[in-house]
């Protein structure tokens, strides 16, 4: 497995290797990161994993600087798998001091996550197609952990021409259901077990559509009604919204997706799933 620090390292060391496929992450790797891993071994004859955390897409009271790292044991797990690279840049090697060109997607990226923080998807994108142009994968694993994410760079591929085939893979949940994800670290025992109440209202939701509820604000308010009154818990958003164009629906036709961020603690939390009609 070789570690690359600079794009020139990874150019080089991809050189005539085949299909390539890249799984972009922020690091401190758990199952979900890993599902994307394997997935990509099995499709490619090269996988290649990029461990950076993207300052580009913290806002300026996030978590930039407390974001959890362990560079070695990611590496630990990778290993194993089989992934042929892992690009792990200081933010020096990704930026210029007067790094001046951005990617904006400006219809999917406006509402949800991006309302609440303002300029992420543009520091996503950016890294993205950054990410996308050094390591010029065939095909680029995403999670659908984070639904938004993953439409708004499949739409940027479409809008600017991208010969890269975005894979969407399905959530890894803990055994209780809640959503891995790296920030659960911050979580006291007490948040832990508060923060099951987001998957909880994405079951209550389909519940709901599968006995026959239609009415998108009967469905949103049955799985507001999971989320404790509680002085740690406060909801970003929830919503029922069209999978591809992400607006809100006004009745439930065909599947839609419920999407919500709830803020546990000064922990923000997201999670998401597919609603289908009965
Ligand atoms: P990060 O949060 O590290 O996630 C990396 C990839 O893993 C994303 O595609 C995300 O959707 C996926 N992922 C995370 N948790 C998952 C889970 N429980 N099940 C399935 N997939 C999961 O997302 C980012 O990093 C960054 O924004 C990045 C795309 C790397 C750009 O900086």
């Amino acid at each position: 497995m070789i570690i690359a620090k600079t794009p020139e390292e990874v150019r080089d060391a991809l050189k005539g290797t085949g299909t390539v496929g890249l799984v972009p992450t922020m690091g401190y790797l758990h199952d979900g990161h890993l599902s994307l891993v394997r997935r990509s071994v099995a499709e490619n004859q090269t996988t290649a994993v990029s461990i950076f955390v993207n300052p580009t897409q913290f806002g300026p009271h996030e978590d930039l600087s407390r974001y959890p790292r362990d560079l070695k044991r990611d590496l630990e797990l990778l290993e194993p798998l089989g992934v042929d690279l892992v690009f792990t840049p200081e933010p020096e090697a990704m930026y210029h001091r007067d790094h001046s060109t951005w990617v904006e997607e400006v219809n999917l990226a406006r509402g949800l996550c991006g309302a609440s923080r303002p300029g992420h998807f543009r520091g996503v994108c950016t890294v993205v197609l950054k990410l996308f142009n050094i390591v010029k994968p065939n095909r680029a694993y995403f999670g659908e952990k984070d639904y938004q994410q993953l439409k708004v760079i499949q739409r940027m591929v479409r809008d600017l021409n991208l010969d890269v085939q975005v894979v969407g893979c399905p959530i890894a949940r803990e055994e209780d259901g809640l959503a891995m994800s790296s920030r659960n670290v911050y979580l006291s025992p007490e948040e832990r077990s508060l923060a099951l109440c987001l998957s909880r209202a994405v079951n209550r939701a389909q519940a709901e559509a599968s006995r026959g509820v239609s009415d998108p604000a009967s469905i949103v308010e049955a799985a507001l009604s999971e989320i404790p009154d509680h002085p740690s818990i406060t909801v970003d958003y929830i919503k029922l919204v069209d999978c591809d164009t992400l607006e809100e629906l006004e009745t439930l036709k065909s599947a839609g997706r419920i999407l919500l961020a709830v803020r546990v603690g000064s922990t923000r939390l997201i999670d998401n799933g597919m609603v289908k009609p009965n």
